[in-house]
C-alpha cells in the first residue's frame, strides 16, 4: 500500500466551524499570541489563558468532523495513511483516522505544570480547568498545548513519518509556523506534493499540485486525482 502523509492545519477544521488563526477574523486578530499562547503569558495571567483554552475546548467538543476529515479517514481502505496535524481538536480521530500525530498538542488533554508526564483527559461534561485545579503532585494544571517558545516533542516522529511518504498532502495551513512548516524539507524531491487550500499559500517547492478548494471538496478531488496519479 502506498503511504500517504497528510499535514493539516486550521483550515482543515474551518468547515466544522472552528476558527483559523491568520485568516481575516481569525483567532490571532482577536487575541494576542503573547498573552494566550506563550509560557510567559501563562505566568502573567493564568486565568486568561485557562479561559481562552476552556472556550476553545468547548467549541471543539461541540464541533463535528466535516467531509474532509471523513474522506481522509475513508482513504485508509486504499492507502496507508499518516496524519500529522497542527490542530489541537480531535476531529481527525472522531472521523475515524487511526494514525494521527498532534504536533501542537491536544485540547481535550491537560497536564501537570511540574511533571509533563502527568496528562489527564477531559470530557464534554467536564471541559474546563480553573485556577486551583491541581495534578496529583499538587501543581496547577495547564492546557496540553505547545506554546510559542516551547519545544515540539512530536517533531522527530513527524520528520521520520514524512521521510517515508509516497505522497504528501498539505491541507489548510498557511505554513507560517516552524518547525511544522519545515517538514516539507524532509520530503524527497521526487515525491508528489498536493496542496488543498482555497487561498494562495507560499510554498517553496517546484511542481506542487494545487487544489484550490476548501477541505471537503478538496479531499474529494484529491481522491479522484490519486486514482489516476499513483
Ligand atoms: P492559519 O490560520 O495560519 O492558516 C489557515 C489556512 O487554512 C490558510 O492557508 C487558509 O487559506 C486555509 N483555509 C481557510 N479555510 C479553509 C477551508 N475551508 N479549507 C481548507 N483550507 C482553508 O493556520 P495554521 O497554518 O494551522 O499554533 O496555523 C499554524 C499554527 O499557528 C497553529 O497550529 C497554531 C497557530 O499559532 C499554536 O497555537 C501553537
Amino acid at each position: 500500500m502506498k503511504h500517504i502523509v497528510v499535514l493539516s492545519g486550521a483550515g482543515m477544521s474551518a468547515e466544522s466551524g472552528i476558527s483559523t488563526f491568520r485568516d481575516s477574523g481569525g483567532l490571532w486578530e482577536q487575541h494576542s499570541v503573547e498573552d494566550v499562547a506563550t509560557p510567559e503569558g501563562f505566568s502573567r495571567n493564568p486565568r486568561l489563558v485557562l479561559d481562552f483554552y476552556n472556550a476553545r475546548r468547548k467549541a471543539a467538543f461541540a464541533a463535528k468532523p466535516n467531509k474532509g476529515h471523513v474522506g481522509l479517514a475513508e482513504m485508509e481502505k486504499d492507502y496507508r495513511m499518516s496524519i500529522i496535524t497542527q490542530n489541537v481538536d480531535n476531529l481527525h480521530e472522531r472521523a475515524g483516522s487511526a494514525n494521527v500525530l498532534h504536533l501542537h498538542g491536544e485540547l481535550d488533554k491537560v497536564r501537570s505544570t511540574v511533571d509533563p508526564s502527568l496528562v489527564y483527559t477531559l470530557t464534554p461534561d467536564n471541559a474546563e480547568i480553573k485556577l486551583g485545579d491541581k495534578c496529583e503532585k499538587g501543581s496547577q494544571l495547564r492546557p496540553h498545548i505547545v506554546w510559542f517558545g516551547e519545544a515540539v516533542p512530536m517533531m522527530e516522529k513527524a520528520m521520520k513519518t514524512v521521510q517515508t511518504a509516497d505522497v504528501l498532502v498539505v491541507i489548510g495551513t498557511s505554513l507560517n509556523v516552524y518547525p511544522a512548516a519545515g517538514l516539507l524539507n524532509y520530503v524527497a524531491r521526487e515525491i508528489p506534493v498536493y496542496l488543498i487550500d482555497p487561498n494562495e499559500v507560499k510554498i517553496y517547492r517546484q511542481g506542487i499540485r494545487f487544489i484550490r478548494k476548501g477541505a471537503s471538496e478538496g479531499v474529494a478531488e484529491l481522491r479522484e486525482l490519486l486514482k489516476k496519479d499513483i
